[in-house]
């Protein structure tokens, strides 16, 4: 590489910074033709999916069925993109997808404690709230702990644990600064949690409402794929529903996200705000899952590749980077605010 590229730390910097530490498995960043070499046996995943990460590959393909269609003629303003939500006000409707396990699955690269904070601070940095997640190597309280230091701008999910000890956690996330705290009901699959014989639990309607109802904090259910699951998490008095498939970690072989979003956000859209991962890349992705109905789009991966590579500096570049690819096909598709942001902006690819 040039001394003057070297000098410039721009997201082509961190990448290929991500690429050198990463090493056979930096790719699982979406490109369907990378990804997810299929699980090698005995081997950990990396970045990867289940099996042979056909249900990561699904949120690429049922993302990709759609395409936005453009509207130009019409008078010009500037899109208005920001949101409130948690009590927050964030620059756009993105926000970091919980993620963990840098010694199982990054490459033992940087501490935890030391990612958790890239992956906070850079989205607090730009106007946007990171998640953190919850992994076998680590003390289960490293999440919640590290996410209180982050001036209200942090959210852990927490795997689902037995009832006693997930309350426990909820309970600490409720005494520390932190705006919500969730469950990743998926987690239950992990394939990591099965290898190291901590046991995780499905969790009833009635453990939901337990949950809910321990601490003062909004409680956000993830891994919500079908419209049944939904209903339960909006019944169960929760403050958000995170329709998300893990990015085919726990099961191979699922549904992609965009395929379920739009039958969920019919059921539940304006009843609890609803939060989606799954694939999301760029601004013009994002645009894609909120039409599909989501109002808040996540993105796991590329933010992980950034925090290992330049911590919260290049998890903010990344921010930036789909920030101004979602303002072009906003002024692309004709929408001005988030209300314009509807099925009607997308057509049904006939490929
Ligand atoms: C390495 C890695 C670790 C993850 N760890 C967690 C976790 O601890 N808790 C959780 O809820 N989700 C976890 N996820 C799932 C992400 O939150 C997210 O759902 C998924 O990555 C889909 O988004 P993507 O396609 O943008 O990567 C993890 C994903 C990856 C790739």
């Amino acid at each position: 590489m040039s001394e003057q590229k070297l000098k410039n730390k721009d997201l082509n910097y961190y990448y290929n910074i991500a690429r050198n530490l990463l090493e056979d498995f930096y790719d699982c960043n979406g490109k369907p033709g990378w990804i997810c070499t299929p699980e090698k046996f005995g081997v950990t995943m990396g970045l990867g999916g289940a099996g042979q990460g056909q249900t990561f590959q699904a949120n690429y393909d049922t993302l990709k069925q759609y395409n936005l269609k453009t509207s130009l003629i019409k008078a010009n303003h500037d899109p208005e993109m920001s949101i409130s939500i948690f009590g927050k006000d964030l620059t756009m409707p993105v926000m970091g997808a919980s993620v963990s396990g840098v010694k199982l699955s990054i490459n033992d690269i940087i501490s935890e404690d030391e990612f958790y904070w890239g992956l906070m601070k850079g989205a607090r940095d730009f106007g946007s709230i990171g998640m953190v997640g919850n992994t076998p190597a680590c003390p289960d309280d490293l999440g919640v702990t590290v996410a209180g230091r982050n001036d209200g701008w942090g959210i852990p999910i927490i795997k689902p644990h037995s009832q006693e000890e997930l309350i426990k956690l909820f309970q600490l996330a409720g005494k520390l600064d932190v705006i919500a705290v969730g469950v990743d009901l998926d987690g239950v699959g992990s394939q990591f949690w099965n290898a190291h014989g901590k046991p995780l639990y499905r969790k009833t309607e009635k453990e939901l409402g337990e949950l809910v109802d321990c601490t003062e904090k909004t409680v956000i259910f993830k891994g919500i794929m079908t419209v049944n699951d939904a209903v339960k998490v909006l019944d169960s008095g929760a403050g958000a529903c995170y329709v998300s498939n893990h990015g085919g970690r726990p099961m191979d072989c699922g549904q992609g996200v965009a395929e379920v979003l739009p039958d969920i956000a019919k059921e539940i859209s304006g009843k609890i705000p609803i939060l989606a991962d799954g694939a999301v890349r760029t601004g013009f992705d994002v645009l894609k899952v909120l039409a599909l109905g989501a109002d808040v789009a996540l993105i796991g991966r590329p933010l992980a590749m950034m925090s290992v590579a330049g911590g919260d500096e290049a998890v903010k570049l990344y921010y930036e980077y789909v920030k101004n690819d979602l303002l072009i096909s906003m002024i692309m598709t004709g929408c001005d605010n988030l209300q314009d942001v509807t099925m009607d902006i997308l057509a049904r690819s006939k490929k």
